[in-house]
């Protein structure tokens, strides 16, 4: 089985539930709860600046609108990502990667990049992602990329072959096996709700380590960890802290 250096508890989107997500902030908040890694979701400008946004468009968790992979960084740079989540946040930016590379290193924290391209630039940003993730985290424990769209999977293998891949798949695939090797993925990230135990020997039988989204039930995390998932994804980095066990 392939080296993992990872742990068994990730903090979705950096704070999960408890700061607004894919901010500084929210890698603060994930830190101070004692989270050894963040997962966060990564996209590109218009003018190729790599920067967290989880949804296509601004709306949802900004006070900018329209689709944020159209606009260039100038036109992003100055939008709040905070106040939609409470107005202690006010003014909180969409981070760059570069940014968010530094905050893990200061806080310790290794991380889960998942490729979320604006559709049309899955190739671009498979491979923007993975190149500038190489640079940033060099010496350091290396990010785990992922992503839902196959094409920046592959974009990223071959820029950086040597970083560790993980497909995520939302809904099952029959196909998973030959997907995955083709892509050369140390791993799966599934929709917990896809799992039983059978399935967990399987994949761990095929060498695939497994990280599960989105967790947020305490005793359901128990179960999974105890038929052999590798990791948790979760917004209640509260209730399932960095030291959660299965038992
Ligand atoms: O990477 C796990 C999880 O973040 C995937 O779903 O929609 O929260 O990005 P989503
Ligand atoms: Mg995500």
């Amino acid at each position: 089985m392939s080296n993992w250096p990872y742990p068994h508890i990730v903090a979705h989107r950096g704070g999960g539930k408890l700061a607004p997500e894919n901010t500084l902030a929210a890698i603060d908040v994930g830190a101070r709860y004692g989270h050894t890694m963040i997962e966060f979701d990564a996209r590109l400008s218009q003018d190729g600046q790599i920067f967290l946004l989880h949804d296509d468009t601004l709306e949802r968790t900004s006070n900018g609108w329209g689709v944020a992979g159209e606009l260039p960084w100038d036109k992003l740079l100055n939008v709040d990502a905070g106040s939609w989540f409470s107005s202690k946040f006010k003014g909180e930016p969409l981070p760059l990667l570069s940014q968010v590379a530094e905050r893990c290193k200061q806080h310790g924290m290794m991380a889960n990049i998942e490729i979320k391209p604006t559709t049309g630039t899955e190739t671009q940003t498979g491979e923007m992602v993975a190149l500038a993730a190489r640079q940033l985290w060099e010496g350091q424990t290396a990010p785990l990329l992922s992503s839902f769209a196959i094409a920046a999977l592959e974009a990223a293998q071959n820029a950086a072959p040597e970083l560790p891949r993980g497909l995520l798949l939302d809904e099952w695939r029959d196909d998973w096996r030959e997907l995955t090797q083709r892509l050369g993925c140390v791993s799966i990230h599934l929709n917990h709700k896809l799992l039983d135990e059978a399935r967990v020997r399987e994949l761990k039988a095929a060498g695939l380590r497994i990280l599960v989204y989105t967790v947020n039930a305490p005793q359901r995390a128990r179960t999974l960890l105890r038929w052999g998932v590798d990791a948790i994804c979760t917004d209640r980095i509260d209730t399932i802290g960095a030291d959660f066990k299965a038992q």
